[in-house]
């Protein structure tokens, strides 16, 4: 699939732009695109209780989820000023259970595979093992 990774970013972008972020005023947005050639993203969603924060990532993933699902395909994050964010280590587990080692994303040197972002995930196929 064609990846148009300037709209992704402009759509991270727009996204960021509706972060709730009035605790460390550093507003998150994600875009992803999807196996069925849509669009999802999201922002970063404080709370008083600071440690209850939703990373802008995983509001993607509910949008994901909430618009029928899929498998993403390629993902940007960006930070407020819109410069390419580097996703936290819990936002890098939950894109590779949604896009696995073959999603990519876009990193300052390039588009790169979650393999690299995130080595020797743990994931779904590790608990079908066990069965
Ligand atoms: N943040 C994200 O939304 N995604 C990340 O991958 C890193 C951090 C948010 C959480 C918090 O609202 C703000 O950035 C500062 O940590």
């Amino acid at each position: 699939m064609n990846i148009d990774w300037e709209l992704l970013r402009k759509e991270a972008i727009n996204a960021s732009k509706k972060a709730y972020a009035p605790y460390s005023n550093f507003p998150v947005g994600a875009a992803g695109l999807v196996s069925d050639g849509r669009i999802v993203s999201g922002c970063n969603i404080e709370n008083a209780s600071y440690g209850l924060t939703l990373c802008a990532e995983c509001s993607m993933i509910s949008n994901l989820l909430m618009s029928g699902g899929g498998k993403l395909i390629a993902v940007v994050c960006v930070d407020g000023k819109g410069e390419l964010l580097s996703p936290c280590g819990r936002c890098r587990q939950l894109l590779f259970e949604h896009g696995g080692n073959e999603l990519q994303l876009l990193t300052p040197s390039g588009p790169q595979d979650m393999s690299v972002i995130l080595p020797w995930g743990f994931g779904p196929d590790d608990l079908e093992k066990k069965k």
